[in-house]
């Protein structure tokens, strides 16, 4: 496939080798953010771990005119390198918080959309960010395959979290072994 990379991800690629920064996230990951934020028209968008910028520019190409994205990280240095690439896009607010705190005093607008990618939203906070997932809107999380850089206990945390998520009666949840493994979660729509 002939797949065209966002404005900018050639450039946060080689900032991510110059810090030293490997935690990004993958292209498939990012194709994948890309292709649902496309299916949601004037979106309300979260990504909690901004890193350095890789799947905030995959979601962003997603996004219509009128959609909006918020996307969060506690990591000063990393959002030096990234806020200049997003500067001019009045679509989007990156902040520099903790997402916890954040999430705990969040009291606005749902979401279409919430790419958890930090401690918080995924082993913490969980069902604050569930419960700002609009209906009909999706929760997607990365990083679930075992690798070999986890540290001791991370596969029981990840073994709570998917048990925690399979047991979410208002969510309909997959587990996709795509790249570093991923869960997608829909929230049924009122309808249902
Ligand atoms: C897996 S990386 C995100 C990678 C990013 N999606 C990308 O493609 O570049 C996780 C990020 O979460 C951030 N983070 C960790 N704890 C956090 C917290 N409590 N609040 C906000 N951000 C946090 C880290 O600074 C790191 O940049």
């Amino acid at each position: 496939m002939n797949i065209i990379l966002p404005k900018s991800y050639t450039a946060l690629q080689l900032s991510s080798k110059t810090i030293g920064f490997s935690m990004g996230s993958k292209q498939p990951e990012g194709e994948l953010l890309k292709a649902l934020i496309t299916a949601k028209p004037k979106g309300h968008f979260l990504e909690l771990g901004t890193g350095m910028g890789l799947s905030l520019s995959w979601m962003v190409d997603g996004m219509d005119k009128e959609s909006k994205l918020i996307s969060i990280d506690n990591d000063q240095n990393l959002l030096n390198e990234v806020i200049p690439h997003f500067k001019d896009d009045h679509r989007v607010s990156i902040l520099h918080e903790d997402a916890s705190k954040w999430l705990q005093n969040y009291t606005d607008e749902g979401f279409d959309l919430v790419f958890a990618d930090a401690w918080p939203g995924k082993f913490s906070d969980l069902s604050k960010t569930l419960s700002l997932v609009n209906p009909g809107g999706i929760y997607m999380v990365d990083d679930l395959l075992p690798q070999s850089n986890w540290p001791e206990g991370h596969q029981k945390k990840v073994n709570d979290f998917l048990t925690f998520m399979e047991s979410q009666p208002q969510f309909i949840t997959t587990q996709l072994t795509l790249s570093t493994g991923v869960l997608l979660a829909v929230k049924k729509p009122l309808s249902h």
